[in-house]
């Protein structure tokens, strides 16, 4: 079996974290027992101030063929951020109808949370965020500017396809796991695209009579990811609040560096995307102490889509050893000092 994988290293921290965790890959392929081919990419912001554009005009053409994409981050802090991301990240997202995007929060045993009284597995939840459109659907935003009324407008779409979708993967991942969902909306401030999405849980939620669905809006459901993220199963919610909601869930289980993501084409047709939940951390960028194990768990992920479950759970327990392990190299966002490339040297150590 040989799997092609395109990797997108991107911007600042997520070079540094993609190219410590490629040689990774190639572990996996040896103990799995399957082929990879892998190209990396070299596009992002680098590319934009010298070329004027952060990907080739063919570059959706280019990974289409893809079984997988690995991505770093975008962002660099001389480049607007809608230029950047919506010159590469976004783009790969709507093209290949990522339209599921998981992200799971996990307190590992060792890890501290900064909230009290949380010990390793009590914080499990994942995350089903709507990923192409809603708040970021971008169909029909405009602007009159230069008047002293100006007015900028930005919409949100709702499609019966785009929500279904979301709404079902998140009932059969409630399924699969403790059977409780939480719908997360703002039903009393957005009649419309909000009340059509409850609708839509509503609906589809007859079709799971064994899960439980409770509602919460979002306001309160960040105020309960920090009061009570132990009680948390499955939460779905559109693009914004999916995107809000698990920066919260990334900290509470301990760092920014530790959430990975999948963005699924759920239809198959086209490649998914894994890549950490964080950005390019300017601020500590190009100081090669990125905590990588994000990538890594996206890198688990990536596997587990493509069938590899064997090699996508040792490498999730791989991190779960190195964390449970006190004398193990921690990057400085968990309180140790150890470098990028020595977290990963341990965890393929470990594998
Ligand atoms: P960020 O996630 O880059 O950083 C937020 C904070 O978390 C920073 O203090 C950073 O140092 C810390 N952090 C993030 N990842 C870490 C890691 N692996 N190890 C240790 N600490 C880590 O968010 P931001 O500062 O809001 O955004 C920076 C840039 O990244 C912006 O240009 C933004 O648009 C972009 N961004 C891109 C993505 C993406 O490509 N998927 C995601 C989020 C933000
Ligand atoms: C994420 C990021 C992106 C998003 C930004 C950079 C556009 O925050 O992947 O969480 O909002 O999807
Ligand atoms: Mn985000």
């Amino acid at each position: 079996m040989t799997y092609s994988i395109s990797i997108l290293p991107g911007d600042g921290i997520g070079v540094e974290v993609i190219d410590a965790t490629r040689p990774l890959l190639d572990d996996a392929a040896h103990a799995g027992g399957f082929e990879l081919e892998t190209t990396r990419y070299d596009w992002g912001s680098e590319r934009y101030l010298e070329a004027g554009s952060m990907m080739p005009d063919d570059a959706i053409e280019t990974l289409e063929p893809y079984d997988a994409i690995l991505l770093g981050a975008v962002g660099h802090p001389d480049i607007p951020d809608h230029v950047t991301l919506r010159g590469m990240m976004l783009p790969i997202r709507k093209a290949f109808d990522q339209q599921v995007c998981k992200r799971p929060s996990v307190l590992f045993d060792g890890v501290e949370s900064p909230l009290r009284g949380y010990d390793g597995g009590d914080i499990d939840f994942v995350v089903y965020r709507e990923n192409t459109e809603g708040e970021y659907a971008d169909a029909g935003g405009h602007e009159h500017r230069g008047y002293p009324h100006e007015v900028a407008v930005q919409t949100a779409v709702y499609t019966r396809q785009g929500t279904e979708t979301i709404v079902r993967a998140a009932f059969e991942a409630a399924r699969s796991r403790e059977g409780r969902l939480t719908n997360v909306t703002k039903s009393n401030a957005q009649a419309h695209g909000m009340v059509f999405w409850d609708e839509v849980v509503e609906e589809v939620s007859a079709d799971y009579p064994d899960v439980t669905v409770e509602r919460l809006l979002v306001d309160a459901a960040s105020m309960d990811l920090v009061r009570r993220p132990d009680e948390f199963d499955v939460l779905v919610a559109s693009n914004l609040f999916g995107d809000i909601l698990t920066d919260i869930g990334a900290i509470v289980s301990g760092s920014m560096g530790m959430a990975p993501s999948a963005n699924i084409n759920v239809e198959g047709h086209s490649p998914s995307m894994f890549e950490p939940v964080h950005g390019s951390a300017p601020d500590i960028a190009g100081r090669g102490i990125a905590n990588p194990l994000a990538t890594v768990l996206s890198v688990s992920m990536l596997f587990d889509h493509l069938g590899e479950s064997e090699v996508a759970r040792d490498i999730w327990r791989a991190v779960e050893s190195q964390l449970a392990d006190a004398d193990a190299p921690r990057t400085p966002d968990l309180g140790g000092s150890a470098t990028t490339e020595a977290v990963v040297e341990d965890i393929r150590a470990r594998l």
